[in-house]
C-alpha cells in the first residue's frame, strides 16, 4: 500500500479521511488577523479546534499573539512543540492535574490559568508553595458573563476572587476572561444586543477590579462569532476565536460565509440500495452530530444522516442524480472540534495535490 506523501494527489487518499483546503484555511485566518490589525487588540486563537502545534505555528506566523488551549493534556502537546504562550481556559482542579500543570509551569512558565474559586486559588497556591516556591503562576480570574458555566459572579464576587488572587504568595493575578459561548451561533441583532450586555457586565467589573489598585494586563474574551463586537469595548486586550480556521456548517448556517468551510471529510460510496439513496463509510466515529448533521459539499438537494458508528446515508430527490458505487465526496461536518477530535491526520490540499500532512498531535487530549 502507497502511503500518501506531499506531492501525491488527492485521489490516494483512502476514505474516510480529513482534507482541508489550505487556501480556504489561509483566507480564513488572514480575515481573521486582518480584522484586528488596526485595533490595540490581539487575537490568540483557540487551540481546541485545530488540535495541532503545526497549525498553531501557521496562526502565530499570520499574527497571532499566544494560544488558548482548553485542557492541561493539550497544553502539554503544544508546549513541548514550541507553543509556550498558553493560557489554559478551563479551570484545574484535583491533585493530579495540578501536579501536571506545575510539571509545565516550572518548564514553562508563560502558561496561564484561569481560577473562578477561592478553593481553586488555594490548591494552586499551595501546589506552588510546596512544588516551586520560587514562582509565581500566572492566574486570570474567569467571570460569568452569561454562559452560565464556568466563571464568578461578575461584580462583588469577581472582585473578591481577583483580590484574593492578587493577595496569594505563589499566584500572580495577570488578567480576568469572561467568554461568552452562548451566543455564537445566534442570529447577527440577537447576538450583537446580548453581547454587548454581556461586554458592559465584564467592563464594569474590570473597573471595579482596576479600582481596588490590581492591574489586569490580559482581559481575554470572544469566539469566531462574537469576537468582533468584544473588540468595541476598550477594556478588552485579546480574543480566543477557534472555529474561523476551518468554520463548520452549524456556524456557516448561523453566521454566515465571512470564514469559508474549509475542512471536510473525504468518503467513498460503498453501496447504492435505492435509486434515491447511497450509503458510504464515514458514520459517527468520522463525522460527529451533535451539532446536527454533516452536508454534503457539492450536492445542495442532498442529505446526509449516520446510519451507525462505521456507515452513512445520502438520500435525494432528484432521480436524475447518479452516484455510482465507488463515488467519492467531501461532507462538511456539523461541529469541527468533535470532528477533528476523530482523526490522526489532516490533508492539507491544494488544487487536487496534497500540499501537507499535519497529525492532530492533540487528538483525544482532554485531560
Ligand atoms: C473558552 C473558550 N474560548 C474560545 C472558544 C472558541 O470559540 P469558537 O470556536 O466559537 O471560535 C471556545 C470554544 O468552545 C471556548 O470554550
Amino acid at each position: 500500500m502507497h502511503t500518501p506523501t506531499i506531492g501525491d494527489s488527492v485521489d490516494v487518499l483512502d476514505t474516510p479521511s480529513m482534507v482541508v483546503d489550505v487556501s480556504i484555511m489561509d483566507q480564513n485566518i488572514a480575515k481573521m488577523m486582518k480584522r484586528f490589525e488596526d485595533t490595540r487588540k490581539h487575537v490568540r486563537p483557540h487551540l481546541k479546534t485545530v488540535k495541532s502545534p503545526l497549525l498553531a505555528q501557521r496562526l502565530l506566523n499570520a499574527g497571532a499573539r499566544g494560544c488558548c488551549v482548553a485542557k492541561v493534556s493539550e497544553a502539554e502537546v503544544m508546549a513541548a512543540a514550541g507553543i509556550t504562550d498558553l493560557l489554559i481556559t478551563t479551570e484545574i482542579i484535583g491533585t493530579v492535574k495540578i501536579g501536571r500543570l506545575i510539571d509545565l509551569v516550572m518548564k514553562y512558565p508563560t502558561v496561564k490559568v484561569v481560577v473562578d474559586s477561592i478553593y481553586g486559588a488555594n490548591e494552586l497556591n499551595l501546589a506552588m508553595q510546596q512544588f516551586a516556591p520560587g514562582m509565581k503562576l500566572q492566574v486570570l480570574v474567569e467571570i460569568n458573563v452569561g454562559q452560565n458555566r464556568t466563571g464568578i459572579a461578575p461584580g462583588s464576587e469577581a472582585v473578591g476572587l481577583a483580590k484574593h488572587v492578587g493577595g496569594l504568595k505563589h499566584l500572580r493575578l495577570v488578567g480576568v476572561q469572561g467568554y461568552e459561548g452562548h451566543l455564537q451561533h445566534l442570529a447577527k441583532d440577537e447576538r450583537v444586543r446580548l453581547c454587548r450586555t454581556a461586554m458592559e457586565k465584564l467592563s464594569a467589573t474590570v473597573q471595579q477590579i482596576k479600582d481596588e489598585g490590581l492591574t489586569l494586563d490580559i482581559v481575554t474574551t470572544g469566539g469566531t462569532g462574537t469576537c468582533e463586537i468584544c473588540a468595541e469595548f476598550d477594556c478588552v486586550t485579546e480574543v480566543q476565536p477557534g472555529s474561523f480556521v476551518f468554520m463548520d456548517a452549524a456556524y456557516r448556517n448561523a453566521i454566515g460565509t465571512t470564514y469559508g468551510n474549509a475542512l471536510s471529510i473525504l468518503s467513498t460510496v460503498i453501496s447504492r440500495p435505492a435509486t434515491d439513496r447511497a450509503v458510504i463509510d464515514a458514520g459517527l466515529k468520522s463525522l460527529s452530530n451533535d451539532s446536527g448533521n454533516a452536508e454534503p459539499k457539492a450536492y445542495s438537494s442532498m442529505r446526509y444522516r449516520p446510519a451507525g458508528d462505521e456507515h452513512g446515508i445520502l438520500e435525494w430527490h432528484d432521480l436524475d442524480l447518479r452516484l455510482d458505487i465507488g463515488t467519492r465526496l467531501e461532507l462538511i461536518p456539523s461541529h469541527i472540534d468533535t470532528t477533528v477530535n476523530l482523526f490522526d491526520v489532516y490533508y492539507g490540499i491544494r488544487n487536487g495535490i496534497i500540499e501537507a500532512i499535519w497529525p492532530v498531535s492533540a487528538r483525544g487530549k482532554v485531560q
